[in-house]
């Protein structure tokens, strides 16, 4: 590590957005230090982050957020002055078999966090900062028309939903309680290079690739307002920079599609791509039982993030898709490695 006047950690950076704001950070501000903290769950995945493991302004940690001790020893020996905290269960799915998973990690997880950086500095917290990740989800479902605004009342559908909601009260909690400097922004749904595929555009994506079925939960109308990766983690960035202390903001592309349509525009640029005959991608949608408590439609109003600090989407939706269909084709290893769990070498071979 080089030495730095900022240690910065950021958590969960070998998830997807995590993989991404970490290669952001560590590029653009060559003077913090960053530190990347993550358990490695089944969704993390040190090869997304192979580009950049030798800069000396970066360093990986493995520990788990659940394990106190652990979480107050770390805090202690690095000093951590901000934290922009991304580690979490994130899918829904997952959720809805297995609860208990998503309250360690999602809320008790946070807790540990909150309380390491809060007895850490002991209300000395000047030019500190907790900066929590979370996601629009917390809002519930909206009607046919409507925006989440950062004012609307939370109404959580899912566990993971209801494990995000929970992590973001304690947030907030710990900043009127204990004085703690944080920001919350709850963002829409993220799509890019390096998503684990289990999530829908990148589950389309490969199963089209591997002419398997595509399955389509309940009728396949239920609307998501989608986000390119890149735009999240600039949003990130000038949050993180210029957001004053105890604010949240919302951040959504203000690009709403059903999911049928996106997986038809998957099935398109595919079929286009592998030089299939046209439609031939289409036959292989299937539609499915519904997901239970299944959100109708998230959209989110980013007027506050674009106002104060200048943020809007760079990537259409278009383009957006169009670059990670080609990064996962042109990168099946990744693909293969991640659907075989053969990813999970990776670690051993590079860090044992
Ligand atoms: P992800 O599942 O791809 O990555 C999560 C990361 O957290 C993984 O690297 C995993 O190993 C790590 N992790 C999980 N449990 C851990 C634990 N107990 N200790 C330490 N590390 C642990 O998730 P993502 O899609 O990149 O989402 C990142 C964050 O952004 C989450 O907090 C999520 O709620 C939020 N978010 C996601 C989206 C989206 O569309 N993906 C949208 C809005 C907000
Ligand atoms: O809104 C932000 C959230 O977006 C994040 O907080 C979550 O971490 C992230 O997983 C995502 O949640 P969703 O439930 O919206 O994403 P998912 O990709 O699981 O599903 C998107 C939509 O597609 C949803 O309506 C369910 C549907 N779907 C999903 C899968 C995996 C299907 O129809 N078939 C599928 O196989």
């Amino acid at each position: 590590m080089v030495k730095n006047i900022k240690s910065i950690l950021i958590t969960g950076g070998a998830g997807f957005i995590g993989s991404h704001l970490i290669r952001h950070f560590v590029r653009k501000y060559p003077n913090y230090n960053i530190y990347n903290l993550d358990s490695l769950t089944y969704a993390g995945n040190l090869e997304n982050l192979k580009d950049i493991e030798e800069v000396s302004n970066y360093e990986f940690i493995k520990a788990d957020i659940t394990d106190e001790t652990k979480i107050i020893e770390l805090f202690r020996k690095y000093q951590f002055d901000k934290v922009i905290h991304l580690a979490a269960e994130s899918h829904v799915d997952r959720s809805i078999s297995d609860p208990l998973a998503f309250v360690k990690t999602n809320i008790i997880g946070t807790i540990n966090l909150l309380n390491a950086f809060t007895s850490l500095w002991k209300g000395n917290f000047q030019d500190k900062l907790f900066y929590h990740v979370s996601t629009d989800e917390v809002y519930g479902s909206l009607g046919e028309t409507g925006l989440f605004k950062e004012t609307t009342a939370y109404s959580p559908n899912s566990p993971y939903s209801a494990s995000k909601a929970g992590s973001d009260h304690f947030v907030r909690a710990y900043g009127e309680t204990y004085g703690i400097p944080y920001i919350i922004s709850n963002c829409s749904n993220n799509y890019g290079p390096f998503q684990f595929p289990e999530k829908l555009i990148p589950l389309m994506i490969h199963n089209i690739i591997q002419g398997k079925e595509l399955p389509i939960y309940g009728d396949g109308k239920y609307t998501r307002d989608w986000l390119y990766v890149e735009d999240h983690v600039e949003a990130i960035d000038l949050i993180f920079h210029k957001a004053a202390k105890g604010e949240t903001y919302n951040i959504g592309g203000l690009n709403e599609w059903k999911n049928i349509e996106v997986i038809n525009f998957l099935c398109e640029i595919l079929d286009d791509k592998l030089n299939r005959e046209k439609g031939s991608s289409e036959k292989l949608i299937r539609f499915i039982k519904d997901r239970p408590g299944h959100d109708r439609r998230y959209a989110i109003d980013s007027t506050k993030i674009e106002k104060e600090l200048g943020w809007k989407p760079k990537h259409s939706f278009q383009q957006g898709l169009e670059d990670t269909v080609s990064w996962y084709m042109q990168n099946k290893e990744w693909l293969e490695n991640v659907t075989s769990g053969r990813y999970l070498d990776y670690y051993k071979k590079q860090y044992l």
